[in-house]
């Protein structure tokens, strides 16, 4: 569904730095959503399940971001103008997210593009990737609450696949594990010394 590559999606780019945040970091990240083997293969699981949905999945979302100007104002001029392109691109990125997210492993060059995805939502790198004419930084607080709407829209996207509900259900507490570690891990240039 998605053109390969994805424009602007450096997950395998050579020249990517690596994070700051340590391996040990990240192990203890993963020990604290408690995330373990089952949840890997829930989500390898999921991954084959959400395949086919992908564009259905980005529907809700970008509705859902349409829905409230306090967020679609991310993805506009300072003016409040949407911008189309700049919405399209993302998008595209967005649904790769999600394939990796169920499917790569969480390994030093997955935390080294957990960082870029944090640089891209604050005042180093947003708009850069897409050169887009919008505003500059997105406040953390905004990231932290969309954990929410992410896990529980995509729900019934997992129980499409027919599984059992204790197989769905682990699919979405794995999903809900990925989403919170990412974004303990975005939070790190946010916070700074602080993280
Ligand atoms: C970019 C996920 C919260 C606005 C992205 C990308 C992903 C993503 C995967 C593409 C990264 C790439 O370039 O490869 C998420 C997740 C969130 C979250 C999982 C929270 C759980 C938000 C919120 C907003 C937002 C609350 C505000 C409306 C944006 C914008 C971009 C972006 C504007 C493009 C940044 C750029 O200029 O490159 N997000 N996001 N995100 N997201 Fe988020």
């Amino acid at each position: 569904t998605f053109p390969e590559p994805v424009p602007g999606y450096t997950h395998d780019d050579p020249g990517l730095p690596p994070s700051p945040v340590t391996p040990a970091e990240l192990e203890g990240l993963l020990a604290s959503v408690l995330f373990g083997l089952a949840d890997q293969e829930a989500l390898r699981l999921a991954g084959d399940v959400l395949s086919g949905q992908i564009e259905q999945v980005l529907d809700v979302w970008y509705g859902f971001v349409g829905a409230h100007p306090h967020l679609v104002a991310y993805f506009s001029t300072p003016q409040g103008e949407p911008i189309g392109d700049y919405l399209g691109r993302v998008r595209a990125r967005f649904g790769r997210w999600i394939m990796d997210t169920c499917r790569r492993p969480y390994d030093e060059r997955w935390l080294a593009y957990q960082h870029e995805i944090a640089l891209r939502h604050t005042e180093p790198k947003k708009n850069q990737t897409d050169h887009a004419d919008s505003v500059p930084h997105i406040p953390l607080r905004h990231i932290i609450a969309f954990i929410y709407p992410i896990t529980a829209t995509i729900r019934p996207f997992l129980a499409a696949g027919g599984h059992d509900a204790e197989q769905v259900d682990a699919m979405h507490q794995a999903w809900f594990k990925a989403v919170t570690l990412q974004v303990a891990l975005w939070s790190q240039p946010y916070a700074g010394k602080a993280w």
